[in-house]
């Protein structure tokens, strides 16, 4: 697997793959990897793109400085899983290199962006939408990847695909993965006790 860790790297990488008549799908992560992200992983084996998957933790996309600095990080062990699938390349760019000073940050969102979990997490989706486009800007991606555990994040994604993309990214809406009581996968489960 080709471990790629700088935005200029990752497009080149990308533009050679497209200038070889190869597609490319893109899987947005930030870490901690677990079956979700695995059931993302067996989806995109279904054509024959070059996969790519990004491991970021996007510090924009959280409203509390606690919360990201407690984010669970999990790197060998994420590598390991990424092998296992022969995912063809991990892209995780440091904050200084994927974050623009872009005027993505006062970019409006939608008004359905600010109910539901958008009400209680000011400026989440707002870091989202800021690091997904960026995302999509660098890995020049024809499909990609999202849970449908994140219901109002995949109604953004539509967005970006949408009006900055032109629809020309497809969007594969994978199922929610759920543990043997019922709990959807998601990282942060790992902050939450037995009992
Ligand atoms: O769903 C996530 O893991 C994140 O919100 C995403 C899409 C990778 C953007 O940081």
């Amino acid at each position: 697997m080709d471990i790629i860790t700088t935005v200029l790297d990752q497009q080149n990488y990308c533009k050679s793959i497209i200038s070889n008549g190869k597609e490319i799908s893109l899987i947005p992560t930030m870490g901690n990897l677990h079956k979700g992200h695995e059931s993302l992983f067996i989806k995109s084996t279904e054509n024959s793109n070059r996969r790519i998957v990004s491991i970021f933790v996007n510090p924009l996309q959280f409203n509390d400085t606690k919360d990201y600095a407690e984010y669970p990080r999990s790197i060998e062990n994420d590598i390991k899983i990424l092998e296992k699938h022969k995912i063809d390349c991990l892209f995780m760019p440091n904050v200084k290199d994927i974050i623009l000073d872009s005027e993505n940050k006062t970019e409006p969102l939608p008004d359905y962006m600010s109910i539901l979990c958008g009400q209680y997490r000011t400026g989440h989706f707002n870091g989202v939408f800021e690091i997904v486009k960026r995302l999509f800007e660098v890995a020049y991606p024809s499909l990609v990847y999202f849970g449908r555990k994140d219901y109002q994040q995949i109604l953004l994604i539509k967005h970006i695909i949408k009006k900055y993309f032109d629809n020309n990214i497809n969007l594969v809406e994978c199922e929610t993965i759920r543990d043997d009581f019922g709990l959807a996968m998601s990282s942060r489960n790992l902050h939450l006790s037995t009992n």
